[in-house]
């Protein structure tokens, strides 16, 4: 029985949410293992359309049991509503298959609110976050004052203590700008409210894990973002603040490296980006927007418009080295029917130098070297045969498994959980 990692080789948004509903199905443990409510992970069964942004997306498998991994930063009141919308869809969503680690820490008001704040006070400069709090979360984490999810539940005396060291530390900045902080008492009290609520579900799932290993379960890890958008791989400074790769899978689940045993990478046939910062191969206004159109490329909770553009080979052959991937999950091909050509980026040209890698400390000036694959016309949706797709979109993915030196396991043709070609399963 294996240990498989879904991991996103972009910019957030390849589609990890529904690759993970598949491969679940194949999962008795899917844990999400970094960031919080800053996904948006979709999962598409029939004409229903289900957006979490803290369940790992294996929920809708019953046989399946969660865990939401210490690695991540949570919201208490956005946990409990998505439980509540899980069971609103009569699916089962007690905590004996929801497992909420004690160590991931708490997403405060006061955290949303200094999100927005260090925004407007970058101007231009902006990064474009979801104003989740996630940032600042994961600063107060760093800075060894955070709230952990087990301190919900240890008494009001300490929880209030808590939270007015993490006031004190943030207070100046809403001095400065002249902006109201939360009530550190309606923080504490809302809380106590909601700690009833929170209690059953805490655990703690480092043993859960290691119980699992033992046993010779197979388990699925969610990412969350992308490499991309990696503290420390991303383009910084223009990424999240947690380890969205394969080594945030390790750390946020507290499982050892090497029982992970296929690291799939998800990526779309082309690329997109939500928020501000260096993207090379985005496309011209109009055919951003082509793609937009086609691929509904709107921010899954964010509803922002998401810049498009075409596929980065380079940057994804450095995702694929990062995170060790051993299999590809290739995404959204059926949005690229109708192009007569599909530009791919194959290189870069710096300062006139031509380069296979992705050049990342030197984005500014870097230009993309296209390669023009052919394109298809035909509607390739309701294709679930890989012999039965156009023979360009077998191209185009050979091209791809050939430039990266990486087999595509997972072909996905539509969003829904059917309109998938799978070629090889990571757990079998
Ligand atoms: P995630 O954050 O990586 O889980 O991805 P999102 O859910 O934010 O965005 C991916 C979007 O693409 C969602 O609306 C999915 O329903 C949709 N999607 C996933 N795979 C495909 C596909 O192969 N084709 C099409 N057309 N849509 C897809
Ligand atoms: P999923 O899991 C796409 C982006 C934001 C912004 C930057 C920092 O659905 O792929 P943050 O709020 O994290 O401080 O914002 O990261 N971002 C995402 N973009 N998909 C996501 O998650 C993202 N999570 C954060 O748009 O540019
Ligand atoms: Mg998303």
């Amino acid at each position: 029985m294996k240990v498989v990692a879904a991991v996103g080789m972009q910019w957030g948004d390849e589609g990890k949410g529904k690759i993970v509903d598949i491969l679940s199905e194949f999962s008795s443990v899917v844990v999400r293992y970094s960031g919080g409510n800053n996904a948006g992970h979709t999962i598409r069964v029939g004409n229903e359309k289900i957006i979490f942004g803290l369940l790992p997306s294996g929920i809708l498998r019953q046989s399946c049991r969660c865990v939401l991994g210490g690695g991540m930063v949570i919201d208490p009141f956005i946990l409990i509503d998505e439980i509540e919308r899980v069971k609103a869809l009569g699916i089962k969503a007690d905590p004996d298959r929801i497992f909420v680690s004690k160590s991931a820490f708490v997403v405060l008001p006061i955290h949303k609110q200094i999100d927005a704040i260090l925004e407007e006070k970058r101007g231009t400069e902006k990064i474009g976050t979801t104003k989740k709090g996630i940032g600042p979360v994961y600063q107060d984490k760093i800075g060894r004052r955070g709230l952990r999810m087990f301190e919900i539940v240890k008494g009001e005396d300490i929880l209030r203590k808590k939270i007015e060291v993490i006031y004190d530390f943030w207070k100046p900045i809403f001095d400065t700008f002249g902006t109201k902080p939360p009530k550190i008492d309606e923080m504490v009290e809302n809380l106590c409210a909601v700690k009833g609520k929170i209690a059953p579900y805490l655990a703690d799932t480092v043993s859960l894990i290691r119980e699992e290993l033992i046993k010779r379960s197979p388990i699925l890890l969610e990412g969350a973002q992308g490499t991309l958008l990696d503290i420390d791989y991303g383009t910084y400074p223009y990424v999240t603040s947690s380890s969205s790769s394969i080594a945030g899978a390790i750390s946020g689940c507290g499982i050892p490296p090497h029982s992970i045993n296929e690291v799939i990478g998800i990526s779309k046939a082309y690329t997109t980006r939500v928020g501000e910062g260096p993207f090379p191969t985005e496309a011209e206004p109009d055919i951003s927007s082509k793609i937009r159109e086609a691929g509904g490329e709107y921010g899954s909770m964010t509803g922002r418009p998401r810049r498009c553009g075409w596929l980065d080979i380079p940057a994804l052959k450095r995702s694929i080295r990062i995170n060790g991937v051993s299999l590809l999950g290739l995404t959204k091909l059926d949005v690229l029917t109708g192009f007569d050509e599909i530009p791919v980026c194959v290189g870069y040209s710096v300062n006139g130098t031509i380069t296979d890698d992705f050049p990342v400390y030197d984005l500014e000036n870097a230009t993309p070297v296209y390669e023009k694959w052919p394109g298809w016309k035909e509607n390739i949706t309701s294709i679930r045969i890989y012999d039965d797709l156009p023979s360009n979109v077998k191209k185009f993915i050979s091209n791809i498994e050939a430039k990266t030196e990486t087999q595509v396991g997972i072909v996905s043709v539509g969003p829904s959980r059917n309109e998938t070609i799978m070629l090889k399963n990571p757990f079998r």
